[in-house]
């Protein structure tokens, strides 16, 4: 007669399949506190019982039908633990004996061919695996378990209303509380090359619009030079309608003009001018006294 799981091993396997399966086809945690999860898991467990005690029963019928030596010889190996027995019939070796059941009528050279049965622990991860591969596909199919596609679409998402979230409840700067950052250069060089190239050129170097590297300034509303290019970006000159108010006719946002500024101030302030003889334009307006 052969050996019978303990109740509580396939109570576990099957605990941990319907984990598997829930986590499947839910795809979050939340299972964990749903009473679907929870009834399933009840059912499943009774069910197991009532299939050992029936099992039980049947043991104990094909018990009286064995001879005595074969009786103690059954309730001895009762007593090995189950995964001391386990372990072995897993890797058990055949005797000399059954050897000889089991070889092949072939070999060569002296070398013959047993008829080995596959091991055990092969065969259980095997037949796992084929079980697994039908949940798998199934939940792929029936649910968006797996989508690589669809947990992009979800993150995405997340992302994004997390910035306009942010964007919402993060004020613009204005002329009075925008500040220099050297962080903001790269991004305000970004804002220069799509709004502003065409007139200034490459750099700020100068064109239909003035040279913006050197120190010579038509307009000089603002005592900085950070505040006085966001002064000019968001209203535009009073003089020359080709600069348009950016900012108040709604083409740049405060955060836009404070990272052009910062661009302005950083070929004005941190590099050398581009002259008329390196390809600028002549300086126009009277020379600027910024203050820091
Ligand atoms: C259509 C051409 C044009 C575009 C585009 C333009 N500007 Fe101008 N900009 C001018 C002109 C022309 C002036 C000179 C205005 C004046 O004479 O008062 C000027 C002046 C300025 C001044 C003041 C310079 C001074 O000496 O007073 C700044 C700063 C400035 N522009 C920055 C920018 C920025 C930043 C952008 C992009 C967001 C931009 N401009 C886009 C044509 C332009």
């Amino acid at each position: 007669m052969k050996q019978r799981t303990p109740v509580y091993i396939t109570i576990l396997i099957i605990l941990t399949i319907l984990f598997i399966v829930f986590y499947m086809f839910v795809q979050e945690a939340s299972f964990l506190s749903s009473s679907y999860f929870w009834g399933t898991v009840a059912i499943s467990v009774i069910l197991t019982m009532i299939h050992h005690a029936i099992g039980d029963l049947i043991e104990n019928e094909q018990f009286k039908k064995l001879s005595p030596s074969e009786k103690s010889e059954y309730l001895e190996s009762k007593k090995k633990p189950y995964f001391k027995g386990l372990y072995e019939s897993a890797f058990k070796k055949q005797s000399a004996t059954e050897e000889k059941d089991i070889l092949i009528d072939h070999g060569f050279d002296g070398i013959m061919e047993l008829d080995n049965q596959l091991p055990k622990w092969w065969l259980g991860l095997f037949y796992f695996g084929l079980a697994y591969c039908a949940v798998y596909m199934v939940s792929y199919w029936t649910t968006d378990f797996a989508h690589q596609s669809v947990e992009y679409d979800a993150e995405y998402k997340a992302q994004t209303a997390s910035i306009a979230e942010y964007m919402k409840n993060t004020p613009a700067p204005t002329i009075e509380n925008a500040v220099y950052s050297p962080d903001n250069v790269a991004a305000g060089e970004e804002v220069f090359k799509t709004n502003c190239v065409s007139c200034h050129s490459a750099g700020g170097a100068g064109g239909i619009g003035p040279n913006l590297t050197d120190n010579m300034w038509i307009n000089q509303p603002e005592k900085t030079l950070f505040k006085n290019v966001f002064h000019m970006v968001e209203n535009g000159s009073p003089n020359n309608p080709a600069m348009q108010a950016f900012g108040k006719n709604g083409v740049l946002t405060g955060f836009d003009i404070q990272n052009v500024a910062a661009y302005i101030y950083h070929i004005n302030q941190e590099q050398p001018p581009i002259t008329p003889a390196q390809g600028g334009a002549a300086p126009q307006g009277t020379p600027a006294n910024w203050e820091k």
